[in-house]
């Protein structure tokens, strides 16, 4: 049943596709502003085209929010790729406990019978703190995994909410507004044509790190995301794009 869902939207999946020029384009029905259920069909679909590509001892870095808590929740053992590796794409970025990296990282690895390696860092951190942490040889090692890391997998989130749900101090707040941040993704604050406008200092993957990952794959749906959809594929450092049926509308007419 699911594969036939998938197939119904194959013209929307190659508009869209086309669109952002990506490799790879999935749609589900529905919209995940509306149910939660939506979210669950984002992440199965999600959990569905990682087993076609991932390979045994394969490395995954994961980011937070709750499209990626819905990519944990829909985890399945993973049958030939055995031994994968999860890890936090990067350092905390103000999120809830539920909606951490580290958190999703530890449910992913127990369902897919994988293993976990999570990054203790504060945040936000500064300048001093940051450079003497990224050279504990504990932290170091971590960090070395994550900057190898096969495939990342990420959400994309609308640029002030996210500011909002960080709880960004007002300066962070009122340099979102006004330099008209539409997008968020890994803690990089996006305007509409994919200018970082903001980025939060943490370790672990950066933007630029992305080019040499063959696998980025963005989680995100929601009519509401789709001009955050649009402003981060602008930078178009991630190469599949699992979304729904309300958001690809969106885009498509919209953008
Ligand atoms: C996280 C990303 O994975 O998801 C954020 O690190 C992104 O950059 C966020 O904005 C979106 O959260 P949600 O809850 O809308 O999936």
């Amino acid at each position: 049943a699911f594969m036939k869902e998938v197939s119904g939207f194959s013209v929307l999946e190659q508009h869209v596709k086309d669109k952002l020029q990506l490799n790879h384009v999935i749609v589900v029905p529905g919209n995940s502003d509306e149910h939660d259920w939506v979210k669950q069909e984002l992440g199965k679909a999600c959990i569905h085209y990682l087993k076609t590509i991932l390979q045994m001892k394969q490395t995954i870095a994961v980011t937070g929010g709750t499209s990626m808590a819905a990519v944990a929740e829909m985890m399945t053992p993973f049958n030939g790729a055995t031994n994968c590796m999860f890890v936090p794409a990067r350092g905390g970025l103000g999120e809830r406990v539920e909606n951490q990296a580290n958190t999703i990282c530890v449910e992913m690895a127990k369902k897919a019978h994988g293993e976990y390696r999570l990054l203790y860092v504060p945040d936000p951190i500064s300048e001093e703190s940051y450079q003497s942490i990224i050279e504990e040889p504990s932290i170091k090692e971590v960090l070395e995994i994550i900057r190898d890391a096969d495939v990342v997998i990420h959400g994309i989130g609308d640029a002030v909410t996210m500011a909002k749900r960080r709880k960004a101090s007002k300066d962070v707040l009122n340099k979102i507004v006004d330099g008209n941040a539409v997008s968020e993704a890994f803690g990089y604050y996006f305007n509409e044509s994919g200018e970082v406008i903001h980025k939060v200092r943490t370790v672990g993957i950066q933007l630029e790190d992305l080019y040499k990952t063959d696998c980025v794959i963005a989680v995100a749906g929601g009519k509401s995301k789709a001009k955050a959809i649009n402003s981060y594929f602008k930078q178009g450092k991630s190469n599949v794009l699992i979304t729904d049926e309300s958001a690809a509308q969106e885009l498509i007419r919209e953008f």
